[in-house]
């Protein structure tokens, strides 16, 4: 295997006259870390631009192919390239380019994410992978167990994983500061787009950059719907046939503070409740197919090897904020700066918070303390990083440098999000939207506000068989069935 280690071996018999071998004398699955990386992108649109020209970091790597169904909004990333080859179908562009990519970006909508992630890790392909990691959370466990298998280096685009503040959070964890943790809220003003409208009738035509083949790809394994500027680009965050509503939007960046400071496994059970929709008097609208307008879920943690409590964890979307702590003084904003979105890790001996990413970390202890995040922990925190001041934090170059020094090397047991960390925290975040899902939809008989809805309870999980074992219905949202042609493979 071609580590690091075994690169800077050659490097010295490189300066002694001998010369490294080039990939295709290596053969398939091997990289010379001489080589520059061949990369893909999957959806360089939207936020698949920052993925792949960070990933390409100033031509340290080559970008070969993209893919896009919509060449208008790939623009940027066609021109930047233009020696890349287009594709509208990931599928055909692993097919044809067999051998030639070394790793690819994944920033397509969400129910995209695990029919590409498999195909390309089956051809040994390393992935990036943006949050969250899938659409469900059966294809998490299958993506994580993939990357295993087949010797993937893997990251999920969760890019507040590789800022500082979470290291320093994990130490005034670690060094006992708060005491044992036993509550966590964490809020979002997300969704800001459309949601819980109704769903779209018309049939708008498509713009003239998207072919029929396109919108095809576009619904890949989801069920058929028409276009429809409500679906793409970007809203398609509040359908559930291909997002993942509030909480899969901002749940990864969320919980991963926690997660990584608390060292929690799957939960164990949770509970769900949602914004009703109103637009006649007295007749709440019945919408299953779209993500609701506002939702909370508490979701509770067995301890953990670093927290010696079970927690429970109380998410809030739509808006609604948590109620402020008697510790922390009222004019003291929560979270980030206007207290819209946040985290409140609650412990026995204080509080810690942060914003989104787990920017702003901040403790406020029941000595009446407030410690405050020191910025020159930044350039002084160890960890063997070096890219902090590359954009979001070098988050896809270290990737790109592990996939260099290969599976298993310091570079890819260091990266922050690996499937490995980036699974278990994803299905966390999906198992609410399972409870939204089956507190939304589970409807017998009835009309109106008289509606029978017998999937509003609390479900009872058990993650490692990722089962709900006390209402089956609920275990439809486990996973999806794919619209005939797709699987995951
Ligand atoms: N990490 C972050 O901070 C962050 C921020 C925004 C979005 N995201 C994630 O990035 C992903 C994309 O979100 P977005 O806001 O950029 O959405 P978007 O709709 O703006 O862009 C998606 C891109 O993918 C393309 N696309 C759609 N279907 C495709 C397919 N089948 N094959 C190839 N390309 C396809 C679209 O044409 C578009 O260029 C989502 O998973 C989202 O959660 C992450």
């Amino acid at each position: 295997m071609t580590t690091r280690r075994n690169f800077l071996k050659n490097a010295a018999l490189t300066a002694a006259g001998v010369t490294i071998v080039p990939r295709h004398v290596l053969g398939r699955g091997y990289i010379a870390p001489s080589d520059k990386l061949n990369l893909a992108s999957i959806g360089a649109g939207g936020k698949g631009w920052s993925d792949i020209v960070n990933a390409w970091n100033n031509g340290a790597e080559n970008v070969v192919a993209i893919c896009d169904i919509d060449k208008e909004r790939a623009s940027q990333a066609i021109g930047k390239w233009p020696k890349a080859k287009v594709y509208n179908d990931f599928r055909r562009m692993f097919d044809e380019m067999k051998g030639q990519i070394d790793a690819v970006t994944i920033s397509a909508p969400d129910h995209i994410h695990g029919v590409a992630a498999m195909v390309a890790m089956q051809q040994g392909v390393h992935v990036y992978v943006q949050k969250p990691l899938t659409h469900n959370i059966a294809e998490t466990r299958r993506l994580t167990e993939a990357a295993r298998e087949y010797k993937i280096v893997s990251q999920m685009g969760n890019q507040g994983a590789s800022l500082p503040e979470q290291v320093q959070m994990m130490e005034w964890f670690d060094k006992g500061m708060i005491g044992t943790v036993h509550t966590i809220d964490v809020w979002t003003d997300r969704p800001v787009w459309p949601q819980g409208i109704p769903v779209p009738t018309g049939k708008p035509a498509r713009p003239s950059q998207i072919s029929e083949q396109d919108w095809d790809m576009f619904i890949g394994p989801a069920d058929f719907v028409d276009y429809d500027p409500l679906y793409h680009p970007f809203k398609w965050r509040g359908w559930w046939n291909f997002g993942t509503g509030a909480l899969g939007d901002m749940g990864c960046h969320m919980f991963d503070p926690v997660f990584r400071v608390l060292g929690l496994g799957y939960p164990t059970e949770v509970e769900s409740s949602v914004g009703q929709v109103f637009l006649q008097d007295w007749v709440p609208e019945f919408i299953p197919e779209g993500c609701p307008p506002s939702s909370s879920s508490r979701l509770r943690f067995a301890a953990s090897a670093k927290n010696a409590s079970p927690v429970t964890l109380n998410w809030t979307d739509g808006g609604i904020r948590p109620f402020h702590p008697e510790l922390i003084p009222p004019d003291h904003p929560l979270g980030s700066d206007n207290s819209a979105n946040g985290v409140m890790m609650i412990g026995t001996k204080g509080i810690m918070t942060c914003g989104v990413y787990g920017v702003n970390p901040k403790m406020y202890l029941n000595s009446g303390e407030v410690v405050e995040y020191d910025k020159s922990y930044d350039a002084s925190y160890d960890g063997g990083r070096k890219h902090s001041k590359l954009p979001e934090h070098g988050h896809q170059v270290y990737w790109t440098d592990a996939v260099k020094a290969g599976f298993g090397s310091d570079e890819h047991k260091a990266l922050t999000s690996s499937f490995d960390y980036s699974g278990p925290l994803t299905e966390a975040v999906l198992m609410g939207n399972l409870a939204i899902r089956s507190y939304q939809s589970l409807v017998k008989g009835g009309n109106g506000r008289n509606r029978e809805f017998y999937g509003r309870k609390k479900l009872l999980w058990d993650g490692p068989a990722m089962r709900i074992t006390n209402l089956d219905d609920a275990n439809q949202f486990v996973t999806r069935e794919y619209r005939k042609g797709w699987k995951l493979m």
